[in-house]
């Protein structure tokens, strides 16, 4: 099972970035975490971010015909992104919406996600570990639909 892990805008500042909202963990140590805890599950997960929403973009429809599933956390996009939402739904890959903080408790813009009607689960406000979860939750998916 080979999974894509994708973060959006200003994640590759996990640690320095709000920590109040994001916690301590840098995206380096992150992308190490997640690393292990798919091999641990009999995973591969590759890691990528970007700051740019067309790369986002691209990476979704390139995973197509390579990956099994994705882990997204798009960052702000997720409020306001119809283009990412699109090419989840094009590619059609199973995936699990990933948010470090609580959004549902902050300002009521973070309340809306646009992807959230192409992704089969979300994990919210969980911290850095939401995102072994998600791993978690995309293995039980693609066992459950084979
Ligand atoms: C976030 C929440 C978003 O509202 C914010 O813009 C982010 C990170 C999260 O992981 O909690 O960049 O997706």
């Amino acid at each position: 099972m080979k999974v894509l892990v994708l973060n959006g805008p200003n994640l590759n500042l996990l640690g320095v970035r709000e920590p109040a909202h994001y916690g301590r963990e840098t995206y380096r140590s992150l992308v190490g975490r997640i690393r292990r805890a798919a091999r641990s599950l009999g995973m591969r997960a590759v890691c990528y971010q970007s700051n740019h929403e067309g790369a986002l973009v691209d990476k979704i429809q390139s995973a197509r015909l390579r990956f099994d599933g994705i882990i997204f956390n798009p960052g702000a996009y997720t409020h306001t992104s119809i283009a990412l939402l699109d090419a989840l739904k094009s590619v059609g890959l199973p995936c699990v919406e990933v948010h470090i903080s609580k959004v549902e408790e902050r300002e009521d813009f973070r309340k809306i996600s646009y992807i959230r009607p192409a992704c089969f689960a979300s994990v919210i406000g969980h911290g850095t570990d939401g995102y072994l979860e998600a791993l978690s939750l995309l293995k039980e998916h693609l066992e459950a639909v084979k």
